[in-house]
């Protein structure tokens, strides 16, 4: 049986409120062995009391392997995929409880091509790239296709195996504030920015840049505008945030896969005047390749480089 979940933040809000206990139960907005932060186990079959609106909570069995690595489960996915799973599918799931369309590993391998707007990021890559958060390989390949060199880090051992499946030249095992040998011409994050987490892993990750480009060198990146929210959730979510006076465009996630589920992790989508701002406070120079949406493309340039 499917469990209403409360998708109203006020009635969320009210709910964690009023908790005594643990916290906010996803499934039914109150329980006494659940909570939005630690969720021990499902609270089952029982019904809420505290809302008029009786819902029974679904066993979902969340928290039966806690501590998963964050990104491992979505390597996870990817890898089952290509053992002939069609239909295999993460849950991305915002703190406020609210989740996200599923994201189908299918999705990292583009059947129908890859998107206009990463099309043009390939095309602007030159020289030695290195793809970070390479995920499937998806992109590496396309690059490969253009006869570049590329090093293809992502987090995930199981989207690395993944992409030694697929043939990708050289796949690492990394973390984007990882060093890799050589200097680099591309550094190519896309889908998206949100790797480094928040603004201050921004600011990290632009002081290490400068060490990972070659003279001239550039990094091609996308992101979301979060000043378009998506639907009154969002919007919420984002006034919240503002409330408590942190960047709106942040948001603390985690993936669900099968019966895993991973810990907490940050994900920031970054407007492109806060990100201008950053870049050239670090001392770079940014130029907007195009928009697709809310989507947009940018280079930034090194100190060394021109624009
Ligand atoms: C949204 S997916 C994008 C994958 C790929 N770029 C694409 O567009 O299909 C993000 C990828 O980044 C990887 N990732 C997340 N955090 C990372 C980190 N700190 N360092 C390196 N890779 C990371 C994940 O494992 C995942 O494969």
């Amino acid at each position: 049986m499917r469990s209403k979940i409360i998708s109203d933040p006020a009635l969320r809000k009210a709910a964690s409120r009023q908790c005594k206990r643990i916290g906010l139960c996803w499934n039914c907005g109150w329980s006494d062995v659940c909570g939005l932060w630690n969720m021990t186990r499902p609270c089952a079959t029982k019904t809420c009391s505290k809302f008029k609106e009786k819902s029974i909570c679904i066993p979902l069995k969340l928290g039966v392997e806690k501590n998963a690595s964050n990104m491992e489960l979505h390597g996870q996915a990817l890898l089952d995929y290509l053992s002939g799973n069609e239909n295999t599918k993460c849950i991305l799931r915002r703190n406020d409880g609210i989740a996200y369309p599923p994201l189908y590993a299918k999705q990292f391998f583009y059947p129908e091509g890859l998107p206009k707007l990463d099309r043009m990021a390939i095309e602007h890559c030159s020289g030695r790239v290195l793809d970070i958060g390479a995920g499937a390989g998806t992109h590496s390949l396309a690059i490969q296709d253009r006869g570049l060199d590329v090093t293809s880090v992502d987090i995930s051992r199981n989207a690395v195996q993944v992409m030694k499946q697929r043939n990708v030249a050289n796949p690492v095992v990394g973390d984007v504030f990882d060093s890799y040998p050589g200097f680099f011409n591309t550094v190519l994050i896309i889908q998206n920015i949100g790797i480094v987490q928040d603004l201050e892993g921004l600011d990290r990750f632009l002081k290490h840049l400068d060490g990972l480009l070659a003279p001239g060198g550039q990094l091609i990146t996308d992101s979301f505008d979060p000043r378009h929210p998506t639907d009154q959730a969002d919007n919420a979510y984002q006034q919240d945030r503002m409330s408590k006076e942190v960047y709106p465009g942040g948001r603390t996630l985690r993936l669900e896969y099968q019966d895993k589920v991973s810990d907490w992790f940050e994900w920031m989508r970054v407007d492109p005047d806060t990100l201008q701002r950053h870049v050239q406070n670090a001392g770079f120079r940014i130029k907007n390749l195009g928009a697709d949406g809310g989507r947009y493309l940018v280079s930034i340039t090194n100190k060394k480089g021109s624009a």
